[in-house]
């Protein structure tokens, strides 16, 4: 038992979320050197999906290969078993990202200094806060010129709905940047550009009035560095690892990820606070991850890699006990036992079989199509993990089979990209028509690309005026027959079976909202 809490209490599992180039992959691939779970610079690639000239689908591909390899990246670093989960470059996939969200203890944001908080920093921590997951902030490319540091905390404050407190401040920016003053440990770290961080870079400096400030950095710097901690000691509040913790005020750092500058700082800090793993609510009760019996769920799933076998592996994340290999496990959607002969941890690009994982980490299961995403497995009771959220799409189209002697393959293929989370479909009750929802343009490429390449089919995509699709509650059975009876037409069943709402209209929705008091209209299916 001591031997499987002290396994758990090692454990961190995070995310890094930013705006496509803010400097996610450059950071990721520090963070992996320091602890040593690779040797070179360049072994992390970026899952960008770069939209050229060349086929975006060899791009989509080359993006799932990476994806798959790089969706844990785990090491050990001080003792600890860091779990670093991957998430998607590219927004039109920004649903993934939320997904992974629902798998982590915390998350790294990484903001450029010069374009501050950009849309998808602001979507993603968005998601966090809806979870109160805890946040710390890296202020990345102070090796350029950016915005000043107070104007930009402002912004973080502001634009995302935080609180803020700076652990590390810098010293000038761009040509000017002299390094960063830790506020945390109380010691000045000299920058020097693609360097490595060495020890004698790193001074401490318990009292910033000391005269061999200026012997440092210079007189200037000495000035500015001295007036601007003294603000940040007056403005944002003294630390606390539990206000972190609870998601009330997260931490800023300062620093340059590919001239690896401020990353060693952050890294170090974020393992003496960063949550171990953390309780997660199921429908029926709160799971503790010192309990002893297993139980996770899946919160992502990649297919058909190798088109010739149909496999997949589903990413699940263990929330309690100790998860063996070959032992069964109830599978509670089918409501049948399951054993994995072969469970897979990513150490970056290694993969290896273990006989055992703890609570925090993240396993690869392979299998042949028994999974969707939010899956719970048990060792028996019954439990189904919440926060696995379906978003209301944004982009819609009918999707018609185009070759109908491959009518199989493409209601199978549909069914199964749908599982693995690529889209969202609504089957209109009216009319039997099928309607793809996705958050992106691209995802009505990859479905059809992917229909193709894997299952043989073909499919073809038709207008649909839609504005937003709507979960719809009601606790009250007549006033919801009353309203699927006069809004006949515009009612969908997701792949889940829940009862859909289709909008044509902002207009039409808000009038809806307004005859129907007694329904509920909701914009995720939790
Ligand atoms: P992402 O995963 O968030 O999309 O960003 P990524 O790490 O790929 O970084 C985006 C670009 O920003 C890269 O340049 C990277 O080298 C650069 N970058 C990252 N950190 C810093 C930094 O601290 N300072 C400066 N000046 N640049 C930084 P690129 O030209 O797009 O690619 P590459 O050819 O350099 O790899």
């Amino acid at each position: 038992m001591t031997d499987f809490l002290s396994e758990l209490h090692r454990r961190r599992t995070f995310a890094i979320v930013a705006h496509p180039d803010a400097g996610k992959t450059t950071l990721t691939e520090k963070l992996l050197l320091f602890g040593g779970a690779i040797q070179t610079a360049g072994a992390v690639k970026s899952n960008k999906i770069k939209r050229s000239t060349v086929s975006d689908f060899m791009e989509i591909e080359r993006q799932r290969g990476i994806s798959v390899s790089t969706s844990v990246m785990g090491f050990e670093y001080r003792n600890l078993q860091i779990n670093i989960l991957d998430t998607p470059g590219h927004e039109d996939f920004a649903e993934d990202t939320y997904r992974t969200l629902t798998a982590v203890d915390s998350a790294i944001v990484v903001v450029d200094v010069a374009n501050g908080v950009e849309k998808q920093t602001e979507k993603l921590t968005k998601v966090c806060r809806m979870r109160d997951t805890p946040i710390i902030f890296f202020v990345n490319k102070m090796d350029r010129e950016g915005k000043d540091a107070f104007d930009l905390l402002d912004e973080i404050e502001q634009k995302l709905s935080v609180k803020v407190t700076p652990l590390s401040w810098p010293i000038g920016m761009g040509q000017r940047f002299r390094g960063v003053y830790n506020l945390y440990e109380k010691k000045l770290v000299l920058f020097r550009a693609h360097g490595k961080q060495e020890d004698e870079d790193i001074i401490v400096f318990e009292d910033l009035s000391n005269p061999e400030l200026e012997k440092h950095i210079g007189e200037t710097a000495a000035r500015e560095l001295r007036n601007e901690v003294e603000v940040v000691e007056t403005v944002y509040p003294a630390f606390k690892a539990e206000d972190y913790q609870n998601g009330t005020v997260c931490p800023v750092f300062f620093g340059s990820a590919v001239n690896n500058f401020g990353v060693k700082e952050m890294l170090d800090c974020f393992v003496e606070i960063a949550p171990t793993p953390l309780p997660r609510h199921t429908e029926e009760r709160l799971v503790r991850p010192e309990e002893q019996k297993m139980t996770g769920f899946v919160f992502k799933i990649f297919a058909n890699m190798d088109p010739k076998h149909r496999d997949r592996i589903a990413f699940f994340r263990i929330c309690s006990g100790k998860f063996e290999r070959n032992t069964n496990y109830r599978h509670i959607r089918l409501g049948r036992d399951v054993k994995f002969p072969a469970p897979t941890m990513f150490m970056a690009s290694k993969k290896t079989i273990l006989e055992e994982a703890y609570p925090g980490d993240v396993v690869g299961l392979y299998d042949s199509g028994n999974f969707k995403i939010g899956d719970t497995l048990t060792e028996g009771e019954l439990l189904h993990f919440r926060g696995i959220p379906a978003f209301s799409p944004e982009q819609f189209r009918y999707v018609e089979n185009a070759d109908p002697l491959k009518t199989k393959q493409f209601v199978k293929g549909l069914e199964q990209l749908m599982d693995e989370g690529v889209a969202q479909m609504f089957t209109r009750q009216s009319d039997g028509r099928r309607i793809v929802g996705t958050v992106g343009q691209l995802q009505f490429e990859v479905i059809q690309h992917r229909l193709e390449s894997e299952y043989g089919a073909k499919c073809r995509y038709e207008p649909v005026n839609l504005h937003k699709a709507c979960w719809v509650h009601a606790t009250d059975q007549k006033a919801l027959d009353e309203f699927l009876d006069r809004r006949k037409r515009d009612i969908a069943r997701d792949n889940d079976d829940n009862l859909v709402f289709l909008a044509e209209t902002a207009w039409i929705l808000q009038t809806v909202q307004e005859n129907f008091p007694g329904i509920e209209f909701r914009f995720t299916s939790e």
